[in-house]
């Protein structure tokens, strides 16, 4: 099956990818800010949904934001425990977050919907908006592309967006979209973060 695909191929290597790129110094200062701004607007409780190593959590928590991270790979959620033990983790599935209708004030999904594939992305984004309150908001961040696309990511197939293809899912979904922005360093994948407003 294709999601345990994933959950091994991040087992695998969760240890080495927290090493990399597990914390927030290390990651582009673009997208520090974005999320620094986005943390300071967006209140409680949030999840931070296919956390990884957990570092954007902690941020999060930092900024005073009730957050929990979630993801399907237990050796980052047991990794990102020992690291943040202030923080609360658990193991969960995007397709199906642990929180009642309409409870979450935010999500965070950065760079989790990757591996998601294509067909499957409905499914997830329509999960996100059960849980978000009316006008509560989505931080969603990807790889940007011209069209929909896998391609050999450094731990499992991943695939490319468009952003216009990423907004139709999520209006479809019951999202209206607040601000997209792209990035394109040069030798680099073009990366890609959307907030939407969960529609009243
Ligand atoms: C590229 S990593 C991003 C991790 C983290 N958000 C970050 O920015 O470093 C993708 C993460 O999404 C998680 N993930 C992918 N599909 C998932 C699913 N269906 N349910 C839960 N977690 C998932 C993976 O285990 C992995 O931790």
């Amino acid at each position: 099956m294709l999601a345990d695909a994933v959950r091994r191929a991040y087992g695998e290597r969760a240890g080495e990818y927290a090493e990399a790129l597990g914390s927030v110094s290390a990651m582009a200062q673009e997208d520090q800010r974005l999320i620094c701004v986005w943390a300071r607007e967006i209140g409680s409780p949030t999840i931070d949904a296919g956390c990884g190593p957990g570092h954007w959590t902690k941020l999060l928590y930092d900024h005073g934001v009730a957050v929990e991270g979630i993801d399907m790979v237990s050796e980052f959620i047991v990794g990102a425990s020992v690291r943040f033990p202030e923080v609360p983790f658990r193991v969960a599935t995007l397709e199906a977050l642990p929180v009642d209708d309409g409870a979450l004030a935010a999500i965070l999904s950065w760079y989790s919907i990757i591996h998601t594939p294509p067909h499957d992305v409905p499914a997830v984004l329509n999960e996100f908006a059960r849980c978000i309150r009316p006008n509560g908001s989505l931080l969603l961040g990807f790889f940007d592309g011209e069209q929909v696309e896998a391609f050999d990511h450094a731990v499992v197939t991943a695939y490319y967006w468009p952003t216009s293809a990423m907004h139709h899912e999520l209006i479809a979904a019951g999202f209206d979209i607040v601000q997209t922005h792209t990035r394109s360093d040069p030798g680099q994948r073009s990366h890609a973060a959307i907030i939407a407003s969960r529609r009243n």
